[in-house]
C-alpha cells in the first residue's frame, strides 16, 4: 500500500502566504554600489552610548553568559517600568523579548485564536499584517485617508463585529508618520470597551513626537488601560537595534499568558545585552533627543519637497510618508520610482505599495527614513538635487 499524504507541500500555507521582505533585493544592489540608505529603520541617530557598550563587556566578563529569567532581567525591567513612568509592576506587567517584533507576535498569539478578526488601520506596518496572518487571524482593515491619513469614524465603527478579538495600533506610527490623539484614541476605546476587545498598541517611537503632538500611551486612556497591551522597544530610542531588546506591557493577567507564549518563542533574550541595558540608566523623553529626531525630520522635509514629493508633516516617528504623483505624473509606480532614484542619485528609500492592504492604493507613495545623521541626509539632498 503507498502512503499518499493529503498535502502537497513541504511548507504550511501560513508561511506560504508570508511574501518575504520586499527590501531585500533593492539592499543587495544598493550596499553593492554604495548608496545612501534611507530605507530600513536601522538608526543612524542617536548615537549608541558608549556606557552601554562597556556594559556589555562588563556584563560578559562578569559571568552573566547563562540563561536569564525568562520575563527578563529584573533590574532591566525595573528601568523599562521607571522609563514607561506609568507605574507598571515590573514583577507581574513587564516581560523583555526579542524585540518588538517578538513582542509583537506574542502579544498575537496570547490574545487571539485562529479565525478570529482583528482590526488594522491601513497603511500601516507591513509586519503587523503579517503576523496577524501568521497566527491565523482575519485582518479587517480601516483605510486611512491621504494626506493627513486619519481614519473615517464610520469606516471604523463598521470594522468591530462579534468576530472581533483585537486592535492593532501603532503610534507613532511607521510609516505615516501620525501621532493618535487623545480624542481619537478615546474614540478607539469606546469601541473596544462595546465589543469587549483587547488593543495592542506599538509604541516603539513613543520618543519622538514633534512639533505640538504628544504621544499618548494607551496606558494613560481609560477603556484601553484595562485591556491593552504595549509593544515597546529600545531599538530605536537606544539605537541598539542589533541587540534585539523589546519589551511588554500588560495587566497581571495578560502578562501571565504573555510569558508562557514567550517561553516557548525566546525564552529570552541575550542576557548579557539585558544585563547592560538595565545597568546603563535607561531614559526617555530626552528633549535633546526628541529635539534632534525634530531636526532631522525638518531637513527630510525640506529635502523631499523640493525634490516634488507632497506631504502633510510628520507628528511623529523616523519615516517620512510622501506622495510622488506630482513627479511621476501616474507615469511610473513606486516601485519603479525607487529603482530609478537608487540608479540615478544612489539614494534608496522604500515603495509605499507594501504598506497597504491594497498594494494598488500605495502606487504613489514612498518612505524615507530620517533617523540618519544631518551629513547622510545633506549627501542625499546634494545627490538627489545636485546642490
Ligand atoms: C512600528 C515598528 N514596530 C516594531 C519594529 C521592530 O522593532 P524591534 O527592532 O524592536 O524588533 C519596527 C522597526 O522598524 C517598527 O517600525
Amino acid at each position: 500500500m503507498t502512503y499518499s499524504p493529503a498535502h502537497t507541500s513541504p511548507v504550511s500555507a501560513r508561511a506560504s502566504a508570508l511574501s518575504g521582505n520586499s527590501l531585500t533585493e533593492l539592499l543587495v544592489l544598493a550596499r553593492a554600489g554604495g548608496a545612501i540608505d534611507l530605507a530600513v529603520g536601522t538608526p543612524g541617530y542617536p548615537d549608541i552610548s558608549g556606557g552601554m557598550i562597556a556594559e556589555a563587556s562588563g556584563a560578559m566578563l562578569a559571568g552573566h553568559n547563562q540563561y536569564e529569567h525568562p520575563a527578563g532581567e529584573s533590574l532591566l525591567r525595573q528601568r523599562i517600568a521607571d522609563m514607561l513612568g506609568d507605574g507598571a509592576d515590573p514583577q507581574t506587567e513587564i516581560t523583555v523579548t526579542a524585540g518588538a517584533t517578538e513582542a509583537l507576535y506574542v502579544a498575537l498569539i496570547a490574545s487571539v485564536d485562529p479565525d478570529d478578526e482583528v482590526v488594522l488601520l491601513s497603511p500601516g506596518y507591513e509586519q503587523i499584517t503579517a503576523a496577524v496572518g501568521l497566527v491565523g487571524a482575519r485582518p479587517r482593515f480601516v483605510p486611512l485617508h491621504a494626506p493627513d491619513w486619519r481614519y473615517d469614524p464610520a469606516d471604523l465603527a463598521a470594522a468591530f463585529t462579534p468576530r472581533t478579538r483585537a486592535i492593532v495600533l501603532n503610534t507613532p506610527s511607521n510609516p505615516t508618520g501620525r501621532v493618535l490623539s487623545r480624542a481619537e484614541l478615546e474614540e478607539i476605546a469606546k469601541l473596544c470597551e462595546h465589543w469587549d476587545v483587547t488593543v495592542i498598541c506599538d509604541e516603539v517611537y513613543r520618543d519622538f513626537a514633534f512639533d505640538g503632538n504628544r504621544h499618548v500611551s494607551i496606558t494613560d486612556v481609560p477603556g484601553l488601560a484595562e485591556r491593552g497591551i504595549v509593544v515597546g522597544s529600545l531599538s530605536k530610542s537606544h539605537a541598539i537595534s542589533g541587540w534585539r531588546l523589546g519589551f511588554l506591557r500588560a495587566d497581571p493577567e495578560r502578562t501571565a499568558a504573555l510569558r508562557r507564549v514567550h517561553e516557548l518563542t525566546t525564552n529570552g533574550t541575550a542576557a548579557p545585552l539585558q544585563v547592560a541595558a538595565g545597568r546603563a540608566a535607561l531614559t526617555s523623553g530626552l528633549a535633546v533627543v526628541t529635539r534632534e529626531m525634530s531636526r532631522r525630520r525638518d531637513v527630510a522635509q525640506e529635502i523631499f519637497s523640493r525634490l516634488g514629493m507632497t506631504f502633510s508633516p510628520v507628528e511623529g516617528g523616523c519615516f517620512l510618508f510622501a506622495d510622488i504623483s506630482l513627479l511621476t505624473e501616474g507615469r511610473q509606480d513606486c516601485g519603479a520610482f525607487v529603482r530609478d532614484l537608487l540608479e540615478r542619485s544612489g539614494v534608496l528609500i522604500v515603495p509605499g505599495s507594501p504598506f497597504f492592504s491594497d498594494p494598488a492604493a500605495g502606487a504613489q507613495y514612498v518612505r524615507i527614513a530620517f533617523n540618519r545623521r544631518i551629513e547622510t541626509l545633506r549627501e542625499a539632498e546634494r545627490r538627489i538635487v545636485g546642490v
